[in-house]
């Protein structure tokens, strides 16, 4: 892979304060050992995601003082409409403040208790909203998905199969399905387009509609031109819109390949879904022009999805992070492969493998970056994901303990993410000095937002050489 030079001069810079490692160790301790709870100023790195943590553009920024703030009809909000209509195809085009309100809001119109969502594998806050609304989220990604190491193109892909079984067993209880672009909690693998075409012909067949939570369907278009046979010649903007044209809609987290901090859609052309659903916008949300954004993020979300689109930007972007992935690779650090299009995914379970699914090898691995060096990252194992089974009751720990390393767009240079690379290389070298975790308080649900932990049985994080 070239990793492409950056495609952009830098005209702002925010200055990066560091903090000791003693102060490190009194705020990760304060935090609970969650560090969602370590104020920012105290990060030296933050990879915790690369969700509303894009640099904008000059355009952006001058999209933004000329947006139009009217509560009805903006200017802006023809343009964010005509623009997504032009990138997805899709007839309607309802704003939102972010992924979780259009996940609300679809879900909220469409699901009752006992349903059934099949995914590829469902996003922690779209797993929540399933499950908010009585109904089982199930996520059905291919065998490759489910294997940390194996190199395969098109990890993210749906299991055919498995779509199948679980109409036959759920039949009606099925109400629609989702595909996520690219699979966030697989690491980042993309979806090939020849995928979305065999998962719609499924839906159809079943009389089923196929949403996308298509928050960097951008990054998938880019790989599909790089792996798909008979993709390489295509415009990543054409491959984007066949690919949404294989559904029915989509909701977008725009925080991440619209390159903005905030915001999000909905998009399909069901003029019956979309008239319930404007009922819920209006009494949630906002008027059916803004959706609880301002008109200056509408503008600089069209502006944002125009940029996100350029290949060029793309091949420097998804480049960058397989940069960092080749470096972990060669320092040792063992990761999920191939490398995601947002993040690197460390593979908790081959790096810690002393530490059983039970006691977060992920979060102990998260922990000990920020004692190393100042770097966020997030657990996405256990701590995020274990869950009680529908048919069971008995609780089930993911396929994978992870830690992901997201990259925000356009932030970070080439040399602080090799310090990235350098620092998980020493961490993962402490190996069984590093001590498993205990949760010491959570909520009922997303407890990893907000739960407190400590080492196992309390002590320090690192038991001595
Ligand atoms: N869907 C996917 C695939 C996501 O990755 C996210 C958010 C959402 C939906 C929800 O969107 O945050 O705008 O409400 N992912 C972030 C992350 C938070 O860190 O991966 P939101």
């Amino acid at each position: 892979m070239d990793f492409a030079f950056e495609p952009y001069r830098i005209k702002v810079v925010e200055r990066i304060r560091r903090v000791s490692r003693e102060e490190r160790e009194r705020l990760l301790e304060d935090a609970g050992y969650n560090v969602f709870k370590v104020p920012s100023s105290a990060i030296t790195i933050d990879l915790l995601t690369d969700s509303g943590t894009s640099a904008m553009s000059d355009r952006q920024w001058a999209a933004m003082m000329t947006g139009d703030e009217a509560y009805a009809m903006s200017r802006s909000f023809e343009d964010f409409e005509a623009t997504i209509r032009d990138v997805t195809g899709y007839r309607h085009v309802i704003p939102c403040h972010q992924g979780r309100a259009a996940e609300n809001l679809v879900f909220g119109t469409l699901l009752k208790p006992g349903d059934v969502v099949p995914n590829n594998i469902h996003f922690d806050t779209t797993r929540a909203n399933v499950e908010h609304c009585g109904a089982v989220a199930l996520d059905c990604v291919c065998d490759e998905g489910r294997d940390a190491r194996l190199v395969a193109p098109f990890k993210g892909n749906m299991s055919l199969a498995r779509l199948a079984a679980a109409f036959t067993k759920y039949g009606e209880r099925i109400p629609f399905v989702m595909l996520t672009i690219t699979n966030n909690s697989g690491g980042g693998q993309p979806v090939s387009l020849a995928n979305a075409r065999e998962v719609a012909a499924l839906c159809r067949e079943q009389g089923v509609p196929l949403y996308f939570d298509c928050a960097r369907f951008a990054e998938n278009a880019w790989f599909i031109k790089r792996r798909e046979a008979g993709q390489q010649d295509r415009a990543i903007a054409d491959i984007a819109r066949e690919f949404f044209q294989c559904g029915d809609g989509c909701l977008m987290s725009a925080k991440k390949d619209a390159l903005v901090n905030i915001g999000g859609f909905i998009a399909m052309n069901d003029d019956d879904v979309v008239s319930r659903l404007t009922n819920l916008l209006i009494l949630h949300e906002g008027f059916v022009t803004y959706g609880g954004l301002a008109g200056r993020d509408l503008a600089a979300i069209a502006e944002g999805l125009r940029e996100g689109l350029d290949e060029e930007y793309l091949t420097y972007r998804i480049g960058q992070v397989a940069r960092l992935g080749d470096r972990l690779a060669a320092l040792g650090v063992p990761c999920i492969l191939p490398s995601g299009g947002h993040a690197i995914y460390v593979d908790a379970k081959a790096a810690l493998p002393h530490i059983p699914p039970a006691q977060f090898p992920g979060q102990s691995l998260t922990c000990a970056l920020y004692l190393e060096a100042g770097i966020r990252a997030v657990e996405i194992g256990s701590l995020m994901f274990e869950h009680a089974d529908p048919d069971t009751g008995a609780m089930v720990h993911p396929d994978l303990e992870l830690v992901r390393l997201a990259v925000p767009r356009r932030v970070y240079t080439h040399t602080q993410l090799d310090t990235v690379a350098d620092a998980c290389a020493r961490v993962v070298a402490l190996g069984p000095r590093l001590r498993g975790m205990e949760i010491v308080s959570q909520p009922p649900s997303l407890r990893h937002f907000t739960a407190r932990l400590r080492p196992l049985g309390g002590g320090p994080l690192l038991a001595p050489a």
